[in-house]
């Protein structure tokens, strides 16, 4: 063991985000509602603060805010999944909490041997074996929200059921949902081509599946998608992905590894799933796998891990002993044929301390000590008829700040966290430090603001756009500056603390 569990550094640990109590924490998995709780599990390596053998961390909470760490759920201990407890989903079955994962086997002909299998005629012959990966769905059960068996006949969907333009090896993350006393799932795949897909599955018992359709839309949508989900949202579905590698066009898909949400219909018959609109989800830096559940309350609510792919970010290299969180839960709502997200009500009841400011103009600087604090929410509406430039800076020191600027002239939003004296560089891409998006600033401006000592979130305009982002900052800045190229005219600025 590499880490030190007993010491885990406090500097950046977020205040009202879920994050591992030590060890690796990404994907959200199982994410529901069960015996008055909510359960949410999550990919989760504790022996280390880098990414290893899969297991499912289980946490659960009444107000998706709080969580409680419950012991661990699945450990990488079977043939079929001994090289990790993949992502998944969670769902009441009568009693039951049941879960379904990818179980992952990287040295597949070991496995073929344990089972036996070598001997079972044309399972060998049939497959051409070009990687000696595996991804399986499986399915764990439990009667108390605690503990969790695996299914005795797991695999429920083995290599066998995956068609035949789909890589046995990258065939994973499945979200499952019943439907009219059916059960159906989704399936996140890349195909020979390398080319994103997602597969559907249904079935009557939840153990039993058969496959009915797939679905892509080319190469220019990425390589593989993962983490797939699929609901229903004010009369349309909706279908959110995280696709691997889509390349930048403009201001879409900045990161490495995007998410995105197809809106449409799906038809239960055939599996057909019509595209009408499509969108990414957040543009910040760091949102990837998102999943959602229904609320207690009929509201679609979704989480994500507060990270991405191939950044170097300096939790482990510092030693702290943890690494990884999730963003807030966050409603979903259809507008104007565009998702829209807004923070999970439940937040508000830990606001404290509320300090207003009203109708005021900022030329040059604004600043007051009692914006000051690492764990806030603000909100704030603004007009830009007088001014050119505005700009907001967080984390502020005397060398660090993260910055979230709107220009005028460009209509553009940015946000840029090239002064950091632990920078979280892309290993791809040299200075990759802005993400910005198009915004109409002849209209006046709301944003909703979340701060949680290493972590930013930023509703634009009641939720049409959310930057998330971390922000590792070694003089630990609390104070906020804001800054006005003209007059800036503030109709509101209200500051809680968030405890
Ligand atoms: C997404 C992902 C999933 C996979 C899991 C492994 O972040 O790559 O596709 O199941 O992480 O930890």
């Amino acid at each position: 063991m590499t880490i030190n569990t007993k010491n885990t550094n406090e500097t950046y640990r977020h205040h009202y985000h879920l994050m591992p109590e030590y060890g690796w924490m990404n994907d959200p998995n199982g994410f529901s509602f069960f015996n008055n709780s909510y359960h949410l599990f999550y990919q989760y390596y504790p022996y280390d603060t880098v990414w290893g053998p899969m297991h499912w961390a289980h946490a659960v909470s009444d107000d998706l805010i709080k969580w409680d760490h419950e012991k661990i759920a699945l450990r990488p201990d079977k043939s079929y999944d001994k090289n990790g407890v993949f992502s998944g989903s969670g769902l009441q079955v009568g009693n039951e909490h049941w879960l379904y994962y990818t179980g992952h086997n990287d040295s597949f002909l070991d496995f073929l041997y344990d089972q036996n299998l070598k001997k079972k005629e044309g399972v060998i012959e049939s497959e051409e074996i070009v990687s000696p990966i595996r991804q399986v769905q499986c399915l764990a059960k439990s009667a108390d929200g605690i503990t969790y068996e695996k299914y005795e006949h797991n695999p429920v969907i083995s290599s066998q059921q995956v068609p035949s333009n789909i890589r046995l090896e990258d065939f994973r993350d499945p979200k499952v949902w019943e439907h009219h006393d059916q059960f159906y799932m989704i399936v996140g795949a890349k195909s020979h081509e390398n080319v994103g897909h997602v597969l559907f599955y249904c079935s009557n018992d939840g153990v039993t599946w058969e496959y009915l359709n797939q679905l892509s839309l080319g190469p220019e949508y990425g390589t593989a998608w993962e983490c797939p989900d699929l609901f229903e949202l004010d009369g349309k579905h909706v279908l959110i992905f995280s696709p691997q590698e889509i390349p930048r066009i403009g201001y879409r898909y900045e990161n490495i590894h995007s998410t995105m949400a197809l809106i449409g219909e799906f038809d239960y018959e055939t599996g057909e799933f019509i595209v009408e609109n499509e969108q990414e989800l957040d543009k910040g830096f760091d949102f990837y796998a998102p999943q959602t559940t229904l609320s207690e309350e009929g509201k679609r609510v979704m989480i994500a891990w507060m990270n991405m792919w191939d950044m170097e970010y300096p939790l482990h290299e510092l030693g702290h002993s943890w690494n990884g969180s999730m963003t807030l839960p966050r409603e979903l709502l259809l507008k104007d044929g565009k998702l829209i997200q807004k923070p999970y009500h439940t937040i508000d009841k830990y606001r404290e301390e509320r300090i207003e400011w009203s109708h005021f103009s900022i030329k040059d600087y604004f600043e007051n000590d009692k914006l000051r604090g690492n764990c806030k929410k603000m909100e704030i509406k603004f007009c830009m008829n007088d001014s050119d430039y505005f700009n907001m800076e967080f984390f502020k020191g005397d060398r660090e700040k993260l910055l979230l600027s709107f220009d005028k002239s460009r209509n553009e939003i940015v946000l840029d966290r090239r002064n950091a004296q632990f920078p979280i560089k892309n290993t791809a891409i040299h200075n990759d430090f802005t993400r910005s998006h198009s915004i109409d600033l002849s209209q006046k401006v709301k944003l909703n603001i979340f701060l949680d000592v290493s972590s930013i979130e930023i509703f634009v305009n009641d939720g049409e756009h959310v930057f998330t982002s971390l922000f590792f900052s070694k003089e630990l800045g609390e104070q906020v500056l804001l800054h006005s190229e003209g007059h800036t005219h503030i109709d509101k600025l209200i500051k809680w603390e968030l405890r």
